[in-house]
């Protein structure tokens, strides 16, 4: 990767690279037009941020603090609305309670929230009722409904996914302010359906000893435990999305006083996703002039060695919590490959946070063609993961999901049983199958036994 746009780093230099995942945009002069617009809105996002998560994921390279990294597949901006916000904000912060509660670590949380618009695909192509279009790319490049206008790249998107990111940003800062996450109101936290459920129970059993915890230091300091501890009323949540289409966040890439470095203002942190990390790859070029946190996502045929070259490439200093290697397996191969990984990366000594992403290695399709994970496979691969990494001397500190705060059917599983034929009852993703509300308390549960069971 000696290039010579190696030493000429732009915003915009992956523009002569090769890429893969972003059909062209039939029209230059409107593409330019947008990318301009969205090049002088004001960023969603500061720097102050972006280095204060990169300190975070420091601690959770060290083991002295976990990342909960999760939310839809693909955002749609149909969904940015009031109930689809508040419900994945309360599934991601009660699960991240669960984790602080059960390891006694501080926990990271990252949505894949307000900017989670734009999907690889394996195929160009998709066939529907007889006619062949091309296949949708998410909200951020085309549209969903199956003809042959809304799935051509529209460059108007660029600025309406930074206004939907916008907007859900702005309500999750209002909520995270003005007290959504205090824990002195556990009645914030009930959802109705959850109640005949086993994790329920537990959770219950949880809010009941937050709640208890809260008492018994309001009764013995003369203020408030939220004056007092005012971290306790406040909590955090990061964002992050696949830097996939790279107008959106090359526009959004900007300078800021007196600091060196660019930083990509629309998200705390992005990703690099399976399909787009070729060596010389023009995403790759792009995300090597970034401060900012970047995950890369690993798969079974991943070359450890190319692994380490990218990621040297990506982080020349070494700098901790700037690399998140976030592996996706699949429960089946996870133990024949992540060994070697590790020993590779530990042998250079370079400084990693590694996670687990156990949706992406175990999708499958029914016999009526539907897309699902079983919660079983995705729980095995969680449960080699903390294996795998104990065994090396090594730490998995975060999970990356693929859930929601709502009642869907798209995963089968779970101690509720959900069943292939259940899938039809409210499937709801564009893309990929997610973790449902009960699925996901109960995996959170499932996560703090395996992190206490290897590291407690
Ligand atoms: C994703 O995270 O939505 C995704 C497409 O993952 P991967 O690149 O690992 O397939
Ligand atoms: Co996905």
């Amino acid at each position: 990767m000696n290039s010579p746009a190696k030493q000429s780093w732009t915003p915009t230099s992956w523009r002569t690279f090769p890429i893969s995942q972003l059909p062209p945009y039939p029209n230059n002069e409107a593409l330019d037009s947008a990318f301009e617009r969205l090049r002088t809105l004001p960023p969603l996002i500061t720097s102050w941020e972006v280095e204060a998560l990169k300190e975070k994921l420091a601690q959770v390279g060290e083991g002295k603090a976990f990342l909960l990294q999760g939310g839809d597949c693909a955002e749609s901006f149909a969904d940015c609305t009031s109930p689809r916000i508040v419900n994945m904000l309360k599934v991601i912060l009660q699960m991240s309670f669960i984790l602080v509660h059960e390891m006694s670590l501080p926990v990271v949380r990252v949505g894949r929230i307000a900017g989670q618009y734009a999907k690889p695909r394996s195929a160009d192509q998709e066939t529907i009722n007889g006619s062949t279009f091309p296949t949708y790319r998410g909200d951020l490049i085309n549209g969903f409904d199956a003809n042959g206008e809304t799935r051509t790249p529209d460059p108007e998107r660029l600025i309406e996914a930074y206004s939907k990111a916008g907007l859900t940003l702005n309500f999750l800062r209002a909520l995270l302010d003005e007290g959504f996450a205090d824990l002195h109101h556990p009645e914030h936290w009930e959802m109705d359906f959850m109640r005949n459920n086993e994790a329920y129970r537990e959770y219950e059993a949880l809010v009941k000893s937050i709640s208890k915890t809260i008492r018994f230091m309001d009764s013995v300091t003369p203020l408030p435990s939220s004056k007092a501890f005012p971290a306790m009323q406040r909590v955090e949540l990061y964002t992050s999305h696949e830097a996939l289409n790279l107008y959106y966040d090359a526009a959004q890439t900007r300078r800021v006083p007196n600091k060196p470095g660019w930083y990509n203002l629309s998200s705390h942190m992005v990703w690099v996703g399976n399909r787009t990390r070729q060596p010389g790859s023009a995403h790759l070029e792009y995300l090597r002039g970034i401060v900012n946190p970047i995950g890369i996502k690993v798969s079974a045929d991943a070359d450890p060695k190319q692994m380490i070259q990218i990621v040297r490439d990506l982080n020349p200093q070494d700098e901790p919590g700037k690399i998140v290697m976030i592996g996706r397996y699949g429960a089946g191969k996870i133990e024949a490959h992540l060994p070697e990984m590790i020993r590779v990366f530990r042998k250079e000594g370079l400084n990693v946070v590694w996670s687990v992403d156990p949706m992406h290695g175990n999708t499958f399709s029914t016999q009526s063609s539907i897309k699902t994970r079983n919660f079983e496979d995705i729980m095995s691969e969680i449960r080699s993961a903390f294996k795998v990494h104990a065994g090396e001397g090594s730490i998995l500190g975060a999970v990356h999901l693929e859930l929601t705060g709502d009642n869907v059917t798209e995963c089968v599983g779970g101690s509720k049983g959900l069943a292939e034929q259940n899938l039809g009852e409210n499937y709801a993703s564009l893309c990929d199958p997610r973790l449902n509300y009960e699925q996901s308390l109960e995996l959170a549960f499932l996560v703090a036994k395996e992190w206490n069971a290897n590291y407690g």
